[in-house]
């Protein structure tokens, strides 16, 4: 749909390095489009693609491997830049007939690039390290002599060959990771690849929502389109996008399935009917859900029966408003890569996540306009498109809500408790200043009560439990180290103004082994 395949795009092939994503987000950030490739993805397809240069990643394999995934030679015989990351100059190395070597001991960390030459794709780097440039290492095998053709360009103390360049095949590639932080000058190294790619800097968000508008536009032409809308950034930029392309045509349906945080069913409503005029059904299904929920305390019975519900909600309401053939929704880019990636979908995606899904049975075309964006990517694009702060910095939050934050049965008492320890919670650490720095920060119900002292009384009442985590992805978190301060101030709003609480906890468990939701 957009600049697919044209010389202003850079293509990455994905040889299942955890930076994959990140090489393709640093070239993006140079407002140039990337797109990446599991590296079994026909190399043909990809030169006809015509893009401007190819980057292949780094990988956990070596190029000694039994089925050592090797891109075909030809990939370096097109005329097409190639920058090599890593495995990515292993497999070049190897391929082009230079000498590679499986390390003795793998290399991994901060290394001192020695520069041999200064020019070209190290045009404008200076000596931050002790004898050069400051590198970030992860590899196994080794480059012992770069292939016919080919200049080392520098070298490290375990590594005599750290990068090499034909360039007047405009073949480049390096040992170390120059699309991560640790790579301090990285950037530049592949700033000077797409100067060799010469390819347009033109990419940006502005260009992106005025290609997505007509895209989407072109796609339905006067159809109507469907949107389910959670509250969540995803979907919020999703009805927002798809409104400014064919406006009154959308119809967004949010199912509150009473499981929402204080305030958020009320903030939607305001924020897409209010402010963006947008046509949305607010289905109040509380009551609903909370019978579903009746006298079940297994979590994933819980996460089973919300998720029906929900699509039994769903498909009523879509049965009332009529004939609606597409659905408009907020899939990821990782979501697309992942699926299809060299890895396999198990690497990432957990399946009790997926509550919420829509039936298949329902024969929907789908409307997917952020397939190509990375999550920080469609934050900047809801800023661009006027969507509140509380919308875009939204914290995750999981389908089935609170449901799984009331430990045991969910009733709805129990949940209007959750729901005023949890208010606290949140205003307290925005007014902390801590929201965006924290992946996520909520409060859990516990199913036991525990002794106290009130006045003269002893209560015997509820345990709100604290949980805060750091993370980048959600697959591993470490607990928030909060200041105690915060706690202290957290704890005693939660304890005097909620009532049937006497005591609050604060979980200090990382994950693995423990999760970041109690249930
Ligand atoms: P765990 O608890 O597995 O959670 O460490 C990882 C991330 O996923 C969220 N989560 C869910 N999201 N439906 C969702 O949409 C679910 O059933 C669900 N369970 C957990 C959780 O909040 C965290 O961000």
């Amino acid at each position: 749909m957009l600049t697919h395949g044209n010389a202003d795009t850079i293509a990455v092939l994905d040889f299942g390095s955890q930076y994959t994503q990140l090489i393709a987000r640093r070239i993006r950030e140079m407002s140039v489009y990337s797109e990446i490739f599991p590296c079994t993805h026909p190399i043909d397809e990809i030169l006809k693609g015509g893009y401007g240069g190819i980057i292949l990643s780094g990988g956990p394999s070596s190029v000694y491997d039994e089925n050592a995934p090797l891109p075909p030679k030809k990939l370096f015989e097109a005329g097409v830049p190639v920058l090599g990351i890593c495995y990515g100059m292993q497999a070049m190395g190897y391929l082009l007939g230079g000498h590679v070597v499986p390390a003795e001991r793998a290399e991994y960390g901060r290394a001192d690039l020695r520069l041999t030459r200064t020019e070209g794709l190290f045009a404008g780097v200076r000596p931050d390290g002790q004898h050069g440039m400051t590198v970030w290492m992860s590899h196994g095998d080794t480059v012992m002599r770069p292939p016919k053709g080919f200049t080392s360009l520098g070298s490290t103390e375990s590594c005599p060959v750290a990068a090499m360049a034909d360039e007047g095949r405009r073949l480049y590639a390096v040992q170390f990771h120059p699309e991560v932080a640790h790579t301090p000058q990285g950037k530049i190294i592949l700033e000077n690849f797409l100067e060799v790619c010469g390819v347009k800097r033109q990419w940006s968000m502005t260009s992106f929502v005025d290609a997505s508008v007509e895209a989407i536009h072109a796609q339905v032409g006067g159809d109507r389109v469907l949107c389910a809308l959670s509250g969540g950034v995803d979907s919020s930029v999703v009805a927002v996008l798809v409104h400014r392309a064919v406006g009154d045509q959308l119809t967004c349906v949010f199912v509150d399935n009473g499981m929402l945080r204080k305030g958020e069913a009320a903030s939607v409503v305001r924020t897409f009917r209010d402010a963006f005029n947008i046509n949305l059904v607010h289905v109040d299904a509380s009551k609903r859900f909370l019978d579903a929920l009746r006298g079940v305390t297994d979590p994933e019975l819980k996460r089973k029966r919300i998720g029906a519900e929900f699509i039994a909600v769903f498909e009523d309401e879509a049965r009332r408003l009529g004939e609606i053939p597409w659905l408009a929704q907020g899939t990821l880019y990782p979501d697309v890569i992942e699926s299809g990636s060299f890895r396999g979908p198990s690497a990432t995606i957990k399946t009790h996540h997926n509550v919420g899904g829509l039936p298949t049975r329902m024969q929907f075309k789908l409307v997917e306009p952020l397939r190509e964006l990375f999550k920080d990517e469609v934050r900047q694009l809801g800023e661009l498109l006027g969507l509140p702060q509380d919308i875009v910095w939204r914290q995750p939050f999981p389908g089935p809500g609170l449901a799984i934050r009331v430990l045991g049965e969910v009733t709805e008492e129990r949940l209007g408790l959750l729901r005023a320890a949890d208010a606290i919670v949140q205003e307290e650490v925005r007014a902390a200043g801590l929201e965006r720095e924290l992946w996520q920060a909520f409060a859990v119900l516990l199913p036991v009560r525990t002794v106290g002292v009130m006045g003269d009384f002893r209560t015997y009442s509820q345990v709100i439990a604290l949980r805060a985590v750091m993370s980048q992805d959600a697959m591993t978190a470490d607990w928030a180290r909060l200041p105690y301060e915060l706690l202290g101030k957290i704890s005693n709003r939660i304890i005097n103004e909620v009532p049937g609480v006497n005591r609050v906890v604060f979980d200090i468990s990382s994950k693995p082994p423990s999760t970041i939701e109690w249930e």
